[in-house]
């Protein structure tokens, strides 16, 4: 069985867990789940950035120690993800002893490798990307992603030297034309490495906060270098017996992003492990960001809209739909209320809701809820078969290049022809004419037929009406994608259920 290795970036633990967050774990998991259904076997990690140095001031502003403050985040976030079902495997937080080992092996590596060197860092610091910058990278003297004031730090450092990994990492990029997707993000970041690289700081002095450097305690490891590292602490790096996870699942099969840090993933990230003599990941896939009605959304005030809130009024299934739908995945999008209301109604509740229940509604009035044998199809079951074949295809297709709306598009194209199918054979007509009785069978039979492939299709991103849908045909779930796998009986009973997304009030 081929092997899936899948990350999400670890997010810093201070604040509220926020729905722009939320959409690169719900995508994580939608992937995560798509490859289960492609019969791989996948591995789905996430995590906290917890040695940030945002945690400890966040933590002495709420008059707390660091660390149970952490612990408070680590529940919050946890809690989050559980609210929009996103299920991962193994959770790293970055002040488990188990990374503590992982970093403290890895920057062995790089320091016996020669990588790692003490000097003079002086220079400009922003606090909330916990990134150096150059003069000419500052936008009128802040931060070009922040807009904020960075810091002068003038201190001596340990230096990772980045800039020895140049020409590898450009004949990186040259021979893996893919591992930076999309396209316009890798440009991005061979514009970057084409000018050049320098040797980054990968400690601060005197802080109290963070991982002590292994040959030098009165350092902290700098936060990106230690973060990174989680991606192999997940499976078992630096551990005297990793349980055989580090053989079976490194390298990871992909790292997700958002777009503003895809330098410490791109570059950053591959020249610490050619250091450390491990192997690359196969691909860095950047997504963009979710705005809340236009405006950003902040983990620390301002805007939060919280996963929890939009999973109270419209179920998580919704959210999950709504962000992977609305947002081409490469692209910035925008949650709005409205926007949340409008799928939901429209695409939930009129399209795939309404043919759940008023197929099984018919077969229950008409044939007791059994299933009938069909008949001889014609060409309207001909076309119904056409258009599911097309959806498997076009749906796997997208999926496989991380295009979730173009996914659900080709689902939702099928989702309209089972619709339109109902529409056009009328069986409310062929049960009232008594010549009928075996079209109406046939009718019947192709269009409950539709819905457990339906659950299929839609189960990386609304398990649970894949689950709802198959409870209410009485199919077992299918592990696997598919047309033979999702099949249903003659004689078997369709036991129905209410509304899957029942109306809501305004
Ligand atoms: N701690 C670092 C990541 C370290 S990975 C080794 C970090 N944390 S973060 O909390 O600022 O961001 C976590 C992820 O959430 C990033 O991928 C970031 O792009 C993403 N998002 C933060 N706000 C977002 C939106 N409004 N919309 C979509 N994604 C957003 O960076």
């Amino acid at each position: 069985m081929s092997r899936y290795y899948l990350t999400t970036s670890i997010p810093y633990s201070s604040g509220e867990p926020h729905v722009g967050h939320s959409f690169e774990m719900i995508a994580g998991d939608a992937m995560a789940r798509y490859q289960r259904l492609r019969g791989r076997d996948v591995y789905f990690l996430g995590g906290l950035d917890e040695n940030s140095q945002r945690v400890s001031q966040a933590a002495s502003a709420a008059g707390r120690e660091p660390q149970a403050y952490a612990d408070q985040i680590a529940t919050r976030f946890q809690a989050a993800w559980d609210c929009v079902d996103v299920v991962f495997d193994d959770f790293v937080r970055t002040t488990e002893p188990r990374h503590l080992d992982a970093v403290r092996a890895f920057y062995q590596r790089a320091f016996e490798n020669g990588d790692i060197y003490k000097g003079r860092y002086e220079g400009w610091y922003c606090g909330r990307c916990e990134a150096f910058y150059g003069v000419d990278e500052l936008a009128d003297e802040r931060c070009p992603v922040h807009n904020a004031r960075p810091e002068w730090v003038a201190e001596d450092n340990y230096f990772f030297a980045l800039s020895r990994y140049e020409e590898r990492l450009l004949e990186l990029y040259e021979q893996r034309p893919d591992f930076v997707a999309p396209v316009s993000r890798r440009n991005e970041m061979l514009g970057f490495l084409r000018q050049g690289l320098t040797d980054f700081s990968i400690s601060r002095a005197g802080k109290r906060w963070g991982i002590p450097l292994p040959n030098d305690p009165d350092h902290v490891i700098y936060v990106w270098f230690d973060a990174l590292i989680n991606y192999i602490t997940g499976v078992g790096f630096g551990q005297p017996d990793p349980g055989g996870l580090f053989a079976r699942y490194w390298p990871a099969d992909a790292h997700v992003v958002g777009k503003d840090i895809v330098r410490f993933h791109a570059v950053y990230w591959p020249a610490m492990l050619m250091a450390a003599g491990l192997e690359l990941p196969r691909q860095i896939v950047v997504h963009g960001w979710v705005s809340f009605a236009g405006q950003e959304l902040s983990q620390s005030g301002g805007h939060v809209v919280r996963p929890a809130e939009v999973v109270e009024r419209f179920g998580a299934d919704a959210l999950r739909y709504f962000l992977l739908r609305e947002v081409a995945f490469e692209r910035d999008g925008d949650f709005t209320w409205e926007g949340v209301a409008r799928r939901y109604r429209d695409d939930l509740g009129n399209d795939l809701g309404n043919l759940v229940l008023r197929s099984t509604s018919m077969l229950g009035r008409y044939f007791g809820g059994v299933l009938p044998e069909p008949g001889e199809p014609t060409v309207l079951e001909s076309e119904l078969r056409a258009a599911e074949q097309t959806a498997w295809e076009r749906a796997a297709h997208h999926f496989d290049a991380w295009r979730f709306h173009l996914a659900l598009a080709a689902i939702w194209q099928y989702v309209t022809a089972a619709n339109q199918y109902i529409d056009r054979t009328e069986p409310w007509k062929l049960a009232r004419g008594g010549a009928g009785r075996g079209r109406l069978a046939t009718v019947l039979a192709s269009v409950l037929d539709t819905l457990p492939r339906i659950a299929t299709m839609v189960r990386p991103v609304t398990p649970r009406a894949a689950d709802a849908i198959e409870a209410h045909v009485g199919a077992a779930q299918a592990a696997v994608w598919g047309a033979e796998a999702s099949a249903l009986t003659p004689g078997q009973r369709v036991p129905g259920g209410p509304p899957i997304f029942p109306r809501l009030d305004a």
